[in-house]
């Protein structure tokens, strides 16, 4: 099978990773990939939303699949973009159309939908420009701290969550009047904050069937105990303790039975991973977010997790046959540490030079933002490079993992020093 894998960023070279494994692989290709997706196939220099130069790629490379690894080219509808065309219809491609790309694309949207079908989430209600006024009337009513998220794509930045009712007011004023996250910001969603711990937790979905994959917990915030602003995350974890056969169990019947289900009753046909953000009250799931791809850093330890052939679940996606698909894992834990460039996610340099990053020893270098410029690897990214390991327990994975850290080596290397502290 030839593959096309769409991204450029760690989940990528995991996914790239695991598919090069894959006894079905003729040829694998990553637009765009990094210096890391280099090792497992060829990266070709495309946009992952410039869709008819994909389809060009697609028809004069043979591709006979093609996997979406980020949100972007899935809400723009890349995979109704194929079903369209005669020449592209009958290639698989794993990731939702725009409909069920929603569930991401829309907070309001996917929040909706979970009311639609009892998902259990925090109370909420959405606000534009026109009704701003019920907003602060409805923060008015609420206890601090305010959750306030841009309905839109945002980056991963769309999430305030003020302390005060005049900042809350203040911050859905920017957001509904000036545009502090461009459209995405145009209508607003203001809920209820639930405390807990959160994970992740995610499923390969086919339409009518589903397989979970290992869980994970990731750990967004730049600062170590979880302070300083959210990241697109900064190392994870899998499995996560307290997701034990009992948590599993209420997730799998009052989250991810009903998201499916609730899919098939609205006519989403939906292929590809379920991203299902989790926050465990008391014992309960609630969700917090939906996302129609896998999370990263959260597939460094999860594909790492997987030993079934990860070509042949795909396969089994666009031919509708998952239900007789059983995943085989590997008992062991995983846990990855994301190395970033110091200033990140504000402001920070590109173009460093990176060394040691060949030598992984026990531990497996996931590159995010690198580039092999002549044989040299160079930073070009805010997040840089994910360090992953085994053990027989987090805390072994991540002992190998924090060793590993330190033959990278690159200006202003940054790294949270207590990823797991929490679970550990
Ligand atoms: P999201 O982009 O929706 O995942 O939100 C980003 C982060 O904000 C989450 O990972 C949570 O830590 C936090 N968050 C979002 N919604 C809530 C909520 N209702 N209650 C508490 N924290 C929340
Ligand atoms: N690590 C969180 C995400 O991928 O959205």
């Amino acid at each position: 099978m030839n593959v096309l894998l769409l991204g450029s960023g760690g989940r990528e070279h995991a996914l790239a990773w695991k598919i090069s494994q894959s006894k079905k692989l003729k040829r694998l290709f990553i637009a765009p990939g990094n210096a890391g997706t280099l090792n497992h196939g060829v990266n070709i220099p495309l946009r992952v939303t410039d869709f008819p130069a994909i389809r060009e790629f697609t028809l004069s490379n043979t591709i006979d699949m093609v996997v979406v690894g980020p949100e972007d080219p899935l809400v723009m509808g890349i995979h109704d973009f194929f079903l369209g065309d005669e020449q592209l219809k009958k290639i698989p491609v794993i990731g939702p159309g725009k409909a069920g790309a929603q569930l991401e694309g829309s907070k309001d949207f996917s929040k909706r939908f979970m009311q639609r079908h009892s998902i259990p989430t925090a109370a909420y209600k959405s606000f534009t420009k026109e009704t701003i006024e019920d907003g602060f009337a409805f923060l008015e009513s609420m206890q601090p701290p305010y959750v306030l998220k841009a309905d839109g794509l945002a980056a991963g930045k769309g999430v305030v969550i003020p302390s005060t009712l005049g900042e809350a007011k203040k911050c859905l004023s920017e957001m509904l009047m000036e545009s502090r996250f461009g459209h995405a910001g145009n209508k607003v969603v203001i809920e209820q904050f639930l405390t807990g711990i959160e994970l992740s937790v995610f499923v390969l979905c086919d339409g009518v069937s589903y397989v979970i994959l290992p869980e994970a917990k990731d750990y967004k915030r730049v600062g170590e105990k979880d302070t300083g602003p959210n990241t697109g995350g900064m190392g994870a974890v899998s499995p996560v303790p307290f997701a034990n056969k009992n948590f599993m169990q209420k997730v799998e019947q009052q989250v991810i039975i009903p998201t499916i289900e609730g899919l098939k009753k609205e006519n989403i046909l939906y292929k590809g991973f379920i991203f299902f953000g989790l926050i465990n009250v008391n014992g309960a799931p609630y969700v917090i977010e939906y996302n129609c791809r896998m999370g990263d850093p959260e597939t460094e330890v999860v594909m790492p997790r997987i030993k079934s052939d990860l070509l042949e679940l795909f396969e089994s996606i666009g031919k509708q046959s998952l239900s007789g698909m059983k995943l085989e894992t590997d008992s062991r834990a995983t846990a990855t540490v994301m190395l970033v460039s110091g200033g990140y996610p504000d402001s920070y340099e590109k173009g460093k030079e990176i060394s040691g990053s060949r030598e992984s020893g026990e531990s497996i270098f996931f590159h995010a933002g690198t580039k092999n410029v002549n044989g040299t690897i160079l930073t070009d990214g805010g997040r840089v490079m994910a360090v992953t390991s085994y053990g027989e327990t987090i805390k072994e994975a991540l002992e190998k993992s924090y060793v590993s850290t330190e033959k990278i080596r690159f200006d202003k290397k940054y790294y949270r020093r207590d990823i797991g502290f929490d679970l550990l």
